[in-house]
């Protein structure tokens, strides 16, 4: 392992213009360089570095981080792969240490895993292409379904024969761990698990073999026809998307995706040039494998078969989808065709316009597909309805919300302002669901309180996001991400996190955004620990999602938004330097006040469902409420004396 020192001097010395340079021409710009972007086709250069930030960022397709990330992205590098670059180019000398011997055996059993399923692959590969029998059976097969050999190469395609120690020997020989190959799911009691079919090694992200999809060419019915390894400690289904490793520059660069079913629609569309394309395979949706994609596109084409079984299984999981604010249309293929066979017949260019054709939006889709099931009765229409309005709420993003609130009122013939009402019932309760998971909060208000609620604007308020608390959480973590290691005073005891920590430190359960409390934690830790948490080290993060929130908030515009104005914001202009700690005070004070507000309006409904009798709680809450108030008045006094 390189000692943390050592990965520091590395970042150090790299120079973003530098590194970035020798894959792109980059040209000044007043302080900063511009280039043409290496991540998607432009005319027009957008991809922007910044010297003094040591950061990059394409204003055309989001991509950005620092030097490391970008030899990952751009080079395919691992993490410890770029420092090692990076320490060569400018000539570092590295200092490794020996770890815990049980991190040591940790990764050496995660390289031993990978090492065994590479084995394996190599062998099923050689056995297809080598081999009589895997050359009449297994190798014919693929050709007769058009795969060309060079395809066949690249997916790493192979055969597992019918002898069912032959894997098993062959390990054996060659001395590898068989406890592991067992955990695998390679062999199962000292027998092969995969035999007489053909093989897709299924990679993770960085190309790693993670397990194997094995298909049967009998036509036996009672045969599965596919069988799939086990989940294992690098096998995580739900984190898996067949195909993305070989997908992701093409669903970066056409910034959109294409979700089919199946391990051979994959390989058959890229082998056709239509390479932003993965598969769920066979399993329904899952969050995990959204955030993957959104990773590289926020658009997603589901591209199924007309009579699948999946595209029910798909109308489930697209709530998910929607849920992560992605764009989803959905497409059924014509009656008998599935993506590979309807791409062979039509050729690539008929493929993509049939698919920008006829895809649909898929809240439109779902319409359409429940109005025909349901026809004329009344009954099943307002089922339809109500299943139109869940979708819906889970939208997010409320500007693209007001939109399908309109477009459904006019397909269903249901008046927006009931479409709306129901809609903000719904978001009302997740967000209850979510928000209230403390003690104090455990009891979430049933759905006839909310009906109950008479005033009307509250009924709106979920549709604008007043109850949103998004934009003053994410000023704190910009603020711990991007200024918390400096100073607040001249003893240089404290610094800006530690005082930022402490303030919010009793308001940290009621965070809406998860992500946002994880960064707070690791801030928790050094607190404790007195280490130094510098913008590097955010934007280096090994957790992707936290170093991509890294660059979002250290390439943002600074917008002061005053409090009167409730975040309408007043002037965008970069913070200087010398004003952080105003900053914060006023990020720290807004928080407060968004977060009293709302947990006084609950006190507040909570209190209309205590009996009159029980005196004694009666007086506790009210206690509780004046308490509240107090500290909102205070803060609200604070942040018109700050900021004005
Ligand atoms: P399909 O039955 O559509 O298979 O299942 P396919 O990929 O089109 O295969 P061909 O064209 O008939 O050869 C779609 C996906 O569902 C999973 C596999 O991942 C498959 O690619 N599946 C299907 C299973 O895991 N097990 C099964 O028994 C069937
Ligand atoms: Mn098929």
């Amino acid at each position: 392992m390189i000692t943390p020192k050592s990965i520091d001097e590395v970042k150090a010395a790299a120079r973003v213009e530098e590194v970035l340079g020798e894959f792109i021409d980059l040209r000044r710009a007043g302080v900063n360089l511009k280039g043409p972007c290496p991540f998607h086709d432009e005319k027009t250069p957008s991809f922007v570095v910044s010297p003094a930030k040591g950061i990059y960022k394409c204003f055309g397709c989001g991509m950005a981080g620092d030097s490391v990330r970008f030899l990952m992205d751009h080079e395919k590098l691992s993490y410890p792969e770029a420092i090692r670059w990076i320490a060569n180019k400018y000539n570092i000398e590295l200092e490794e240490t020996e770890v815990s011997e049980e991190v040591r055996r940790e990764i050496q059993k995660k390289d031993s895993f990978f090492i065994i399923n590479g084995f394996a692959q190599k062998l099923f590969q050689e056995y297809l292409l080598k081999t009589n029998e895997g050359r009449a059976i297994g190798l014919s097969y693929f050709k007769e379904r058009g795969f060309l050999e060079s395809t066949v190469e690249k997916w790493g395609l192979g055969y597992a024969p019918e002898d069912r120690h032959f894997l098993f020997n062959e390990l054996k020989q060659g001395g590898y761990n068989l406890e592991l190959a067992h955990e695998l799911g390679l062999l199962k009691e000292n027998r092969d698990f995969f035999h007489s079919r053909i093989v897709f090694p299924i990679r993770n992200l960085s190309g790693k073999i993670i397990g194997i999809g094995a298909r049967t060419l009998s036509s036996n019915k009672r045969i599965p026809k596919y069988i799939n390894s086990p989940e294992s400690e690098i096998y995580n289904k739900r984190k898996t998307l067949f195909g993305l490793y070989f997908a992701k520059t093409a669903i970066r660069k056409k910034d959109t995706c294409y979700m089919v079913e199946g391990y051979t629609d994959v390989i058959s569309l890229h082998q056709n040039g239509i390479e932003n394309v993965v598969a769920s395979s066979g399993t329904a949706l899952t969050v995990e494998q959204i955030k993957l994609v959104k990773r590289f596109s926020e658009n997603i084409t589901v591209v199924y078969d007309g009579d699948s079984a999946g595209i029910n299984a798909a109308l489930r999981g697209l709530d998910l989808i929607l849920e992560q604010d992605m764009n989803v249309r959905l497409l059924l293929l014509p009656d008998g065709e599935d993506p590979d066979s309807y791409v062979r017949k039509v050729g690539h260019t008929s493929f993509t316009e049939y698919v920008s054709e006829n895809s649909k939006d898929f809240i439109l889709f779902k319409i359409d597909l429940l109005l025909k099931e349901a026809g004329d009765d009344p009954i099943k229409r307002s089922k339809v309805v109500k299943d139109i309005v869940e979708s819906i709420s889970k939208i997010t993003d409320s500007l693209k919300r007001n939109e399908y609130v309109k477009l459904c009122s006019r397909l269903l013939d249901v008046p927006e302002i009931t479409i709306q009402k129901e809609a903000n019932k719904l978001i009302k309760q997740q967000i209850n669901k979510k928000s209230y998971s403390s003690p104090q909060f455990e009891k979430p208000r049933s759905e006839a309180e909310w009906d109950k609620d008479p005033k009307p604007n509250k009924q709106q308020s979920a549709i604008f996001d007043v109850n949103s608390h998004e934009a003053q959480e994410r000023d704190i973590v910009r603020i711990l991400m991007t200024l918390g290691d400096n100073f607040i005073d001249e003893s240089k005891e404290i610094r800006v996190y530690d005082y930022v920590y402490q303030a919010i430190l009793n308001i940290i359960e009621y965070f809406d955004n998860e992500l946002y409390v994880e960064v707070i934690q690791e801030v928790a830790k050094a607190h404790e620990k007195e280490l130094v948490l510098t913008p590097t080290y955010f934007l280096t993060h090994p957790n992707e999602e936290i170093s991509q929130l890294a660059i979002e908030v250290n390439s943002d515009k600074y917008y002061y938004a005053n409090w009167k104005s409730r975040g309408i914001e007043l002037q965008t202009q970069a913070m200087p330097k010398d004003n952080y700690i105003n900053d914060f005070t006023q990020s720290i004070l807004r928080l407060k006040s968004k977060k009293l507000q709302r947990i006084l309006e609950e006190n507040q409904e909570k209190i209309k469902s205590i009996s009159p009798d029980d005196v004694d709680e009666l007086r506790i809450k009210l206690k509780v409420i004046m308490a509240i108030k107090t500290d909102l008045a205070q803060i609200n006094n604070l942040l018109r004396n700050v900021v004005l």
